[in-house]
């Protein structure tokens, strides 16, 4: 295995212990590790606010499970990266296309026609019913995206994905592996909201993918995160489990895809944060390899 991939490995462990003293802790508020034995979390402590209210030193004790569990993951997200970067070398090898690189000025042009199309879009039966469209937020020509669903009931109102509660999580979790939403780039799979804010149906995703083929083919990011299984069905056209997907790397027109929970599935079941939690990290942590490259 290269140095530079435990250099990232071990940077990340560094920058874990720097957030946790930060008390940037969403992921250790409630539930516990899931991967020996799931833990029933009572229904009391569901409940419970926000995790970086809580304090650094009301987290729970470092315990020798903890620590072996924290080793297993790290010799985990070491091998992950490792074999998603052969994956990579062998899926879309150096040179193969010679388009020409777009500034992030450019970029951020190119997506603005996207979106000025979708703004008055009637292709689908949801234009009806919308307050306004929601393109998609964040640097036109980021490393690092990530696609939701749909938009709820407050991106719709705003007109910007990931606003209301499960926004604010996601929020979080991006803060929690060192990217504020800026650094990122945001969208959803539809970019109208399903009323009552229902499931997407074949129709409304058909319509609309196109768009965000054209975000995706403008940013050229170097690795794509699905949240939730809307997201990564729709993406990766696959009717795979959530669990299942969650278990390898996927590739979308060569680009690598990971998927994890939806941050709405995470407010309603909080003992999935641990996972996500994991997730994250790997995700992090191939995203600093793609970029040490
Ligand atoms: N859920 C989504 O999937 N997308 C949003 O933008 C907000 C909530
Ligand atoms: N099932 C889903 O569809 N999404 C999640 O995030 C979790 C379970």
């Amino acid at each position: 295995m290269s140095d530079s991939i435990q250099d990232v490995t071990r940077d990340l462990a560094r920058f874990v212990r720097q957030q946790q003293e930060e008390g940037v802790e969403w992921y250790l508020d409630e539930g516990e590790p899931t991967v020996s034995a799931p833990v029933v979390v009572p229904p009391a402590e569901q409940a419970t606010v926000h995790p970086a209210a809580v304090p650094a030193e009301s987290a729970p004790p470092v315990d020798a499970a903890k620590t072996r569990r924290e080793n297993e993951f790290r010799q985990h997200c070491e091998l992950f990266v490792a074999s998603t970067l052969a994956l990579i070398e062998q899926n879309d090898p150096p040179d193969a296309d010679a388009t020409v690189p777009q500034t992030r000025e450019q970029k951020a042009t190119s997506l603005a026609e996207v979106a000025a199309e979708v703004a008055v879009c009637e292709a689908c039966k949801l234009h009806p019913t919308r307050t306004r469209t929601v393109f998609g937020v964040g640097d036109p020509d980021a490393n690092l995206v990530f696609i939701g669903e749909a938009p709820g009931r407050n991106e719709d109102e705003q007109g910007e994905p990931f606003v209301g509660r499960a926004g604010k999580l996601l929020t979080d979790i991006l803060k929690a592996i060192g990217f504020d939403r800026d650094d990122v780039y945001i969208c959803n799979i539809l970019k109208c909201r399903p009323p009552e804010n229902r499931d997407p149906e074949a129709d409304e995703v058909r319509e609309c993918e196109p768009y965000l083929k054209r975000q995706l083919a403008i940013i050229e990011p170097k690795v794509i995160c699905c949240l939730g299984r809307h997201a990564a069905m729709t993406l990766l056209q696959t009717k795979a489990s959530l669990k299942s997907m969650r278990e390898t790397v996927h590739f979308y027109e060569g680009v690598p895809v990971m998927a994890t929970f939806h941050p709405a599935a995470l407010l309603r079941n909080p003992n999935w944060k641990k996972d996500t939690w994991d997730d994250v990290r790997k995700l992090k942590a191939l995203h600093d390899a793609l970029n040490i490259k």
